[in-house]
């Protein structure tokens, strides 16, 4: 297995309830490092562009107003089976059908307000993480 690096958000509902810490300690348990971390207001412009796809969707209005209604914090995160291993740590996207242990059935109320999103391929992480980062603020 390869050592890769998956691009992970804690999003607005994370940060408004005091959850940054809780949910990092769940991706270090899972052995991941966080190599990259910054927290930033999102603009509208970021948010849209990070979501381009699912610009058609009818959810997409609410969602670049919910990642932008406050902080959140962009992550790089690193580690054998990176993508994979995260999208097993966060769980399903809607939390009521997330597995035990997972950080959305854990924390998140809803499948729009989900507390954490991560890539969903090595090669959207790279776009993702070209996105909010720049090479030395990445330190593994
Ligand atoms: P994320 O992994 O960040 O990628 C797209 C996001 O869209 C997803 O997490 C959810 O938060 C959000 N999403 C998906 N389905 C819905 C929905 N039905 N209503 C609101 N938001 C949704």
């Amino acid at each position: 297995m390869a050592t890769e690096r998956t691009f992970s958000i804690l999003k607005p509902d994370a940060t408004k309830r005091n959850l940054t810490g809780a949910v990092n300690a769940v991706i270090e348990k899972a052995g991941l490092r966080i190599v990259g971390q910054r927290r930033i207001q999102m603009s509208q412009a970021q948010a849209e562009t990070f979501y381009a796809i699912h610009k058609e969707r009818p959810f997409f209005g609410e969602l670049v107003t919910f990642m932008t209604s406050g902080p959140v914090v962009v992550q790089v995160l690193e580690g054998e089976n990176a993508v994979a291993k995260y999208r097993e740590v966060m769980g399903a996207t809607n939390p009521a059908q997330a597995a035990e242990g997972t950080i959305r059935k854990t924390f998140s109320e809803s499948v729009g307000e989900n507390t954490v999103h991560g890539s969903d391929s090595v090669e959207n992480a790279k776009i993702e993480i070209a996105q909010f980062f720049q090479d030395g603020d990445i330190v593994g």
